[in-house]
């Protein structure tokens, strides 16, 4: 059956229905099995979208979004949708309020020929090795990381620094940022920063046997063998880029999805009606800290203060650190099943949880006000998006939104639900993200 006649049986039994239609994307899209596609893999994120997702969207012909047209992702995290835009023969633009999520998005989705990136690899590897500066004592990262690392991680830092090409230095500074938490005493299995402690383990166990040969190896570790190897991946994967349309290309244009300019460094709006298809998973309220996720990746590609870290972190739809007075304001969002469940939290003295979720829906609504602005008449917004428990309360994330964008005059075209549950696979995520357990796909025309 061709796909377009999959879209429109979905869309069928949503109106006989009016119950969102069961699927599991992972089984859905066979041929993605094999894990390695493209460059999905440069640098790991928390919550990245499964690029099955917008794959199967833009394997239909011109239902969502004709070839070369405008397909944007105004939360494109690590740009898994600007990658499948690009990899199905449509332009892609991309807007994020972490840097770092800026730089992978850039890097993942521009080829750069082998020969020159194993070049200047070379140089920089050359330059470092022969530096022998030490980097002044720093608390922030005295904890994370041994002195050795420390001057390492430094000259490799000085020696990118020189390198003159823009895209190739982007490329080089991912790698080097995806090095950062391999040779760091942080916990490898926790997505924000913590030091890994061998004692969390039965003692005379496998695990705490392996924490503490990791924190003993990593005080004498040769950070430049690593960085070399992540960069011998990852021109791999950058030359699997070689063979895309050359005639669509990818660009990260804002660094606020309530605020979408035609390029990254400001200035002119992207105009009214320029986009054909939006297709993002937001943010969820408080279910990650992307900011403090990247703290350490962050630090070495340049972010060194620690008020410049709060200030990206107050641009972050739902964050969930408040002072004690914001948490005081009463909020309301006028999307009424959302503010009965403010009510109720306030009404249990959970005035905390209520700004955070309060406050998140508030900010999603900005962004979705720009881009049902930029969103050609006739074109689809798709968005991907979880509920999450808020203090033993369910908060219906992804109805709040519908309700919202219907108010705007949008049409519900049908929703689909992916029971993430079944999977197996998400303990972990479930844990940090409030017990997440479905993810919902609305597809929505303007
Ligand atoms: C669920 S993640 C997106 C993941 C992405 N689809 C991927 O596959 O990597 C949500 C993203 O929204 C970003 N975000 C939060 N607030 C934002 C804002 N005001 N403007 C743009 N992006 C924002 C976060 O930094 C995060 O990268």
């Amino acid at each position: 059956m061709l796909v377009e006649e999959v879209f429109e049986g979905y869309k069928r039994q949503f109106i006989e229905t009016g119950e969102p239609v069961s699927v599991n994307f992972r089984t859905l899209v066979p041929d993605m099995k094999s894990k390695e596609r493209f460059t999905h893999l440069i640098h790991s994120y928390p919550a990245k979208l499964l690029c099955n997702i917008p794959y199967y969207f833009l394997s239909t012909t011109d239902l969502f979004c004709p070839y070369e047209g405008f397909v944007l992702d105004p939360f494109s995290g690590t740009g898994t949708v600007l990658l499948e835009a690009i990899a199905s023969g449509r332009n892609a633009y991309g807007a994020d309020a972490n840097p770092l999520a800026i730089l992978i998005s850039k890097v993942k989705t521009t080829y750069i020929p082998k020969d020159e990136l194993l070049d200047t690899l070379s140089a920089i590897l050359t330059r470092a090795r022969r530096d022998h500066s030490v980097f002044p004592p720093d608390e922030m990262i005295g904890e994370w990381f041994s002195e050795s690392t420390i001057n390492q991680l430094h000259r490799l830092e000085v020696s990118i620094g020189k390198v003159r090409k823009a895209k190739q230095k982007d490329f080089f500074l991912l790698c080097f940022s995806n090095l950062i938490k391999k040779v760091s005493f942080a916990d490898p299995t926790i997505s924000v920063p913590v030091k890994l402690n061998p004692n969390r383990f039965a003692e005379g166990s496998e695990r705490r046997e392996s924490a503490q040969f990791r924190l003993k190896t990593l005080q004498d570790v040769d950070v430049y063998d690593k960085f070399e190897s992540i960069c011998m991946l990852n021109i791999a994967r950058v030359d699997s880029l070689k063979d895309l349309d050359k005639r669509v290309s990818a660009e990260v244009i804002s660094n606020d999805a309530r605020n979408l300019t035609r390029h990254l460094t400001g200035g002119e709006l992207l105009d009214d009606g320029s986009v054909d298809l939006i297709f993002t998973s937001p943010p969820y309220a408080g279910a990650q800290k992307y900011i403090r996720a990247s703290r350490l990746n962050l630090y070495w590609l340049g972010t060194k203060e620690s008020a410049a870290i709060r200030g990206l972190n107050d641009k972050n739809i739902g964050r969930e650190d408040y002072h004690r007075a914001q948490t005081l304001q009463r909020i309301e969002t006028g999307i009424s099943a959302a503010d009965a469940v403010l009510e109720n939290l306030y009404s249990k003295g959970k005035a905390e949880r209520a700004c955070i979720v309060g406050t998140y829906l508030n900010e999603m609504k900005a962004a979705l006000d720009e881009s049902y602005r930029v969103l050609k008449s006739g074109g689809y917004m798709i968005l991907v998006i979880g509920n999450n428990t808020v203090s033993g309360i369910s908060f219906n994330t992804q109805d709040y939104l519908t309700t919202y964008l219907q108010s705007k005059g949008m049409h519900l075209e049908f929703k689909l639900i992916d029971d993430i549950k079944s999977y197996g696979l998400m303990t972990k995520r479930n844990k940090t993200a409030n017990t997440i357990s479905s993810e919902w796909v609305l597809v929505l025309k303007k």
